[in-house]
C-alpha cells in the first residue's frame, strides 16, 4: 500500500476516534496547506518544462514548478550546444545515421526520424525567441563538432549554450501572464484517480512541499507534465547539478508507468579533475575542435581503442579513459588543446578558460586534468512521440523521458534537441485534448498528523553517501554480475530504511530526493542485471558481446514484488 494512501486512510480513522472522545493528541491544523488548480501543471523549469510552457496557447493557465530556483537543473550547465541539421552540406539522413550508430542498435528509428526531422524548426524557434547563438560571419551561425557526429552540426553560444537558452526561455516565461512560476516547490508524488479510489487511473496533479512554508500543498490540473531532468546524482561523481535525483522517473514509477532502459547511464569522458572544481564539465567540443587526450606521460592513446580516436562516441572514450586510469593507477588523464592559438581557445571556450584559470590551469598552455563522471540518464519514463506516458493526462519530456531517441547511448547534443522537440509535440497534444478533459476532482489535504520532525538527519546524509558510492563502485562504467548483485542487496536494505524514515517523519527536500534516488538506483540495478550482453553504455565483463538482437529493458513497479524479485 502506498504511503500516501496510508496517510489518506489514517486521518479519517483518527478523526472518528476523536469524535468518540478517546484521548488523543490534538490534530495539527491542516488548513495551512492549500490546493492550487491550473489547466496544465509542468513539473520542472529546464529546457523541456519552459519550452512546453511557452508553446502552450495563452488562454491556458499553466503552472511551471521548480524545486529550487527557476534556473535550477542541468539545462543551465549545458556547454557544447544543440545538434540539428542546419548546414547545406548536412542532411537529416546523416544526423539520423549518426544517432542510430551511437545508439548501438537500440534506438527507435521512428523516434530518431521524428526528432531529427523537427530539429531545424526547433532551432528556428529558439533563434526567434532571441537565444544569442555564436555567429560565424554576418548571417551564419558557427557550428561545432562533437564525438560521433559526421558533420559540424552543433549550434552553440560559445561554451555556455545552456546558460543562453535558460536565460532566454525564463525571460519569455516571466513575461507571459498565463504562466505562474513556482520556485522552491518540490513535488512529492503524483495524484492519480486510483490513489483516490476514483474509477479512473488518470493523473490529476501532485503533492508539493512548499520549501518556504514547510507545508505540503496539492496542485491539480487537467494535464500534468514531468520535466524533472535526469538521475545522474545517483552516482558519486557526476557532471550534474545537485537536483538531478531522478524525481520524475521515481514518481512515474511509483504511479505505475513503464520505465525503460535505465541501465544506460552515460558517463561523460571529460570532467575537470581538481579538488576545488566540484562538478565541472570540459565540453566535448574541445575534442571537436582538435583537443587531444593524453596519458600522464604525454602520449596519445585513443587511436588504440577506436579509429575515430578522440571523436569516437562517448561510451567508447569514457571506457578507454577508465581502462587507462585503472591500468596505470592514475587519478586522472589529460585533455590538451594548447596547440591551438590562445585567442581561438579564449573565444570558443571562455567559460572553461576562466574556470580553469581560477584553479591555476592556463588551458592555452597546459593540458587539463580530466576524469569521466555520470552525465546523462538515457532511460526514463516510456513515452510516445507526443510525450504521453502510460497514465492518462500525464506527460514526460526531456531527460525524464525515454522516447527511444538515444537507444543504448546518447549522441552528444541530442539531449537539448529532444527537450525542445518533444516539449513542442506535447504542447500540441495537450492543446488538442484539453477541451475534452473534465476538471480535476477535489483532492484531500496532505496529512502530517502522524509524523514527526526528524531528529536524525544523519540517517539521510549517511544513506545518501552510501548509495552514491556503491552505485559508483558496483554499477559504474564497467560492470560484473557479482558487483550488480552486491549492489542489489545493498539497495534493498537502504530502500527499507528510507521507506521507514519517510513513513514516520515530515518530508524535507533531502528526504524526498533520497527516496527518489533509491527507487531509481533499484530500477537501474534491476535493468542492468536483466541485460545479459554488452551494448552501448552498458558494459559487462561477464557478457562482453552484444546479442544478435537488441531489446529494450522495460520495467513496471506492479510486477516487482515486495521481496524484490521480478
Ligand atoms: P533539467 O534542465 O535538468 O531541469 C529539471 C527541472 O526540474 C529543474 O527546474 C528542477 O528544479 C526541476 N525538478 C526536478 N525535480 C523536481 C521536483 N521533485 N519537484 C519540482 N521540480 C523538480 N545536452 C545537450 O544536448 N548539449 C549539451 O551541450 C549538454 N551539455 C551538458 C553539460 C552539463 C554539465 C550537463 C549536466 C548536461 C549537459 N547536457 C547537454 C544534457 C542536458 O543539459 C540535459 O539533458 C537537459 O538540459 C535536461 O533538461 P530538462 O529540461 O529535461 O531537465
Ligand atoms: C558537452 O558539451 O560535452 C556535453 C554535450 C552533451 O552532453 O550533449
Amino acid at each position: 500500500m502506498s504511503i500516501i494512501l496510508l496517510r489518506f486512510i489514517v486521518r479519517p480513522v483518527i478523526q472518528s476516534l476523536r469524535a468518540s472522545s478517546v484521548r488523543l493528541p490534538p490534530l495539527e491544523p491542516l488548513c495551512m496547506s492549500q490546493t492550487l488548480t491550473f489547466d496544465v501543471l509542468i513539473i520542472g523549469s529546464g529546457a523541456a518544462g519552459l519550452t512546453l510552457g511557452l508553446s502552450l496557447p495563452e488562454h491556458l493557465r499553466v503552472a511551471i514548478v521548480s524545486k529550487d530556483s527557476m534556473d535550477a537543473g542541468s539545462t543551465r550547465w549545458a556547454q557544447g550546444g544543440v545538434a540539428a541539421v542546419l548546414d547545406e552540406e548536412d542532411s537529416v539522413e546523416a544526423h539520423v545515421a549518426d544517432t542510430l550508430t551511437a545508439g548501438a542498435g537500440l534506438c527507435n528509428e521512428a523516434a530518431v526520424r521524428f526528432t531529427v526531422g523537427n530539429s531545424t524548426e526547433a532551432i528556428r524557434w529558439l533563434i526567434d525567441l532571441g537565444v544569442p547563438f555564436t555567429k560565424d560571419g554576418e548571417d551564419q551561425f558557427h557550428l561545432t563538432r562533437e564525438g560521433g557526429h559526421s558533420a559540424r552540426r552543433i549550434i552553440h553560444a560559445a561554451d555556455a549554450t545552456g546558460h543562453a537558452i535558460s536565460d532566454t526561455l525564463l525571460q519569455k516565461a516571466e513575461a507571459r501572464e498565463n504562466l505562474t512560476l513556482l520556485h522552491d516547490y518540490i513535488a512529492v508524488d503524483l495524484i492519480t484517480g486510483d490513489k483516490l479510489g476514483l474509477e479512473h487511473h488518470a493523473c490529476i496533479g501532485g503533492y508539493f512541499l512548499n520549501k518556504k512554508t514547510g507545508e505540503v500543498d496539492a496542485v491539480t490540473a487537467k494535464a500534468t507534465a514531468l520535466a524533472t531532468g535526469g538521475a545522474s546524482k545517483v552516482y558519486l561523481y557526476t557532471s550534474n547539478p545537485d537536483g538531478a535525483s531522478g524525481d520524475g522517473i521515481a514518481m512515474a514509477w511509483r504511479a505505475g508507468c513503464r520505465v525503460a532502459n535505465m541501465e544506460f547511464n552515460q558517463f561523460h569522458p571529460t570532467c575537470l579533475y581538481h579538488p576545488q572544481a566540484g562538478s565541472f564539465l570540459i565540453t566535448e567540443a574541445v575534442r571537436g575542435e582538435g583537443g587531444k587526450l593524453l596519458l600522464p606521460d604525454g602520449r596519445r592513446f585513443m587511436d588504440k581503442f577506436d579509429e575515430r580516436a578522440e571523436l569516437a562516441p562517448r561510451d567508447i572514450v569514457a571506457r578507454a579513459i577508465d581502462h587507462e586510469m585503472k591500468r596505470l593507477g592514475a587519478d586522472c588523464l589529460f585533455l590538451d588543446i594548447s596547440h591551438k592559438p590562445a585567442e581561438f581557445i579564449r573565444e570558443h571556450f571562455p567559460t572553461i578558460y576562466e574556470r580553469c584559470l581560477q584553479l591555476g590551469i592556463d588551458i592555452t598552455k597546459d593540458p587539463i586534468p580530466v576524469v569521466p563522471a555520470a552525465h546523462y540518464t538515457c532511460g526514463g519514463v516510456v513515452t510516445d512521440n507526443a510525450g504521453r506516458t502510460d497514465i492518462d493526462r500525464l506527460y514526460a519530456i526531456g531527460e525524464t523521458a525515454c522516447t527511444g531517441l538515444h537507444g543504448a547511448n546518447r549522441l552528444a547534443s541530442n539531449s537539448l534537441l529532444e527537450c525542445l522537440v518533444y516539449a513542442r509535440a506535447a504542447a500540441a497534444d495537450i492543446e488538442a485534448q484539453i477541451a475534452q478533459v473534465p476538471s480535476p476532482e477535489p483532492v484531500p489535504h496532505w496529512d502530517s498528523s502522524q509524523v514527526t520532525d526528524s531528529d536524525e538527519d544523519v540517517v539521510i546524509s549517511h544513506n545518501w553517501d552510501e548509495l552514491r558510492r556503491f552505485m559508483w563502485d558496483y554499477v559504474g562504467i564497467v560492470r560484473t554480475t557479482k558487483r550488480l548483485v552486491r549492489a542489489k542487496h545493498r539497495v534493498k536494505l537502504l530502500r527499507q530504511e528510507i521507506q521507514e524514515f519517510y513513513s514516520n517523519h515530515k518530508v524535507t527536500n533531502d528526504l524526498l530526493e533520497l527516496r527518489n534516488l533509491v527507487d531509481v538506483a533499484d530500477v537501474i540495478i534491476r535493468s542492468a542485471l536483466m541485460r545479459k550482453e554488452s551494448r552501448g553504455l552498458h558494459y559487462s565483463r561477464d557478457y562482453p558481446q552484444a546479442l544478435p538482437r537488441a531489446f529494450d529493458t522495460v520495467l513496471m513497479s506492479k510486477y516487482i514484488s515486495e521481496l524484490g524479485s521480478l
